[in-house]
């Protein structure tokens, strides 16, 4: 290799680590290192359909190349293989071992396909309803009275049963670490489980194409110790915080003539995101980190923060006014 080669090499290869280590430090969401029942049993699925692939790989390649090798073109001497139609032999032999292989891995597919598709309420099963809206997620405990958005809290090793349904387009709630994929429709109740089995924040993303703001369609499961849990359940059922200061006061004014007609809490049909508990949520709009400067830049502009967002520019306020209702919207605790 020449000294200009290796370097031409070196870079790119340089160039690849850079590119490629955008993808970590963020919250878990690799299918390969799965950390939850459901996500094992996939991928073991994976590997069953994998390992018979290679096998098969295997055999047709190195055929392959042994008739590459053995029949080229040589000067002078070609072999002719000999020229055969209709041997029963070989037939049946392609025709049998598909059929084999894929008896084998229809045992393990049967057996997850039930196991993943029982999603029964149980005494030890938590439920959480799931809806799905162009650039959001909701989740709704019945049975605990809590509504929330973009991030989805559960217990660990405790499995959790969803139904998941659509309230606009199309949409599909994956959470790779988990397991999933489950289709978010329109009029239609998908149901799915998951569990983790050790605490942490897991990365969530909306896998079908649904407009424009597809790609920032993000949310995160935070899988939590059965004490944490309960605490946050707590917090989250307590009565909002008690106003405090005059801003938030005026916050309060401003959010009810601006903003309660869409995020009108718990009783309305929702347009948007329920914030009676904002202050406790860990980024806004799904994307952002959780502060202050964010808050402004998503209500001055959201268009620019997730296009396609149904969400309406809040750039009429003074700078003043803008600023009461973001001291609101933090103390919804
Ligand atoms: Cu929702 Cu893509």
């Amino acid at each position: 290799m020449t000294r200009q080669r290796m370097w031409r090499a070196m870079l790119v290869f340089a160039l690849a680590v850079f590119a490629l280590s955008g993808c970590s430090g963020h919250p878990s969401m690799d299918a390969l290192q799965p950390k939850g029942t459901a996500g094992e049993i996939q991928l073991d699925l994976i590997k069953w359909s994998f390992i018979m692939m290679l096998g098969v790989f295997t055999v047709v390649i190195t055929i392959f190349v042994y008739v590459l090798i053995r029949f080229r073109k040589r000067k002078g001497k070609d072999i002719m293989p000999e020229q055969v139609h209709g041997n029963n032999w070989l037939e049946l032999a392609w025709t049998v071992i598909p059929i084999i292989l894929l008896a084998i891995l229809a045992v393990p597919t049967v057996k997850y396909t039930f196991q993943l598709s029982d999603t029964k309420p149980g005494p030890d099963t938590l439920e959480v309803k799931v809806t799905g809206h162009q650039y959001w997620w909701e989740f709704e405990y019945p049975e605990l009275g809590i509504k929330t958005a973009q991030e989805l809290y559960i217990p660990v090793n405790t499995k959790v049963h969803l139904e998941i349904e659509g309230r606009d387009v199309l949409h599909s709630f994956w959470v790779p670490a988990l397991g999933g994929k489950t289709d978010v429709i329109p009029g239609r109740t998908n149901t799915m489980w998951l569990d983790a089995k050790k605490p942490g924040p897991y990365q969530g993303k909306c896998a079908e194409l649904c407009g424009a703001g597809h790609a920032l369609m993000d949310f995160k499961v935070v899988a939590q110790t059965e004490d944490d849990f309960d605490k946050w359940v707590a917090q989250m059922k307590n009565p909002p915080q008690p106003i405090t200061t005059s801003a938030q006061k005026e916050g309060e004014e401003i959010f009810r003539q601006n903003c309660i007609g869409c995020h009108a809490g718990a009783n309305a049909k929702i347009l948007g995101p329920d914030l009676s508990k904002f202050g406790t949520r860990d980024t806004i709009a799904g994307i952002l980190p959780h502060n202050k400067e964010s808050l402004k830049q998503w209500l001055k502009n959201p268009e620019a923060v997730k296009p396609g967002a149904k969400m309406p520019k809040i750039d009429y306020l003074e700078d003043k006014e803008l600023d009461a209702l973001m001291d609101y919207l933090m103390s919804r605790k």
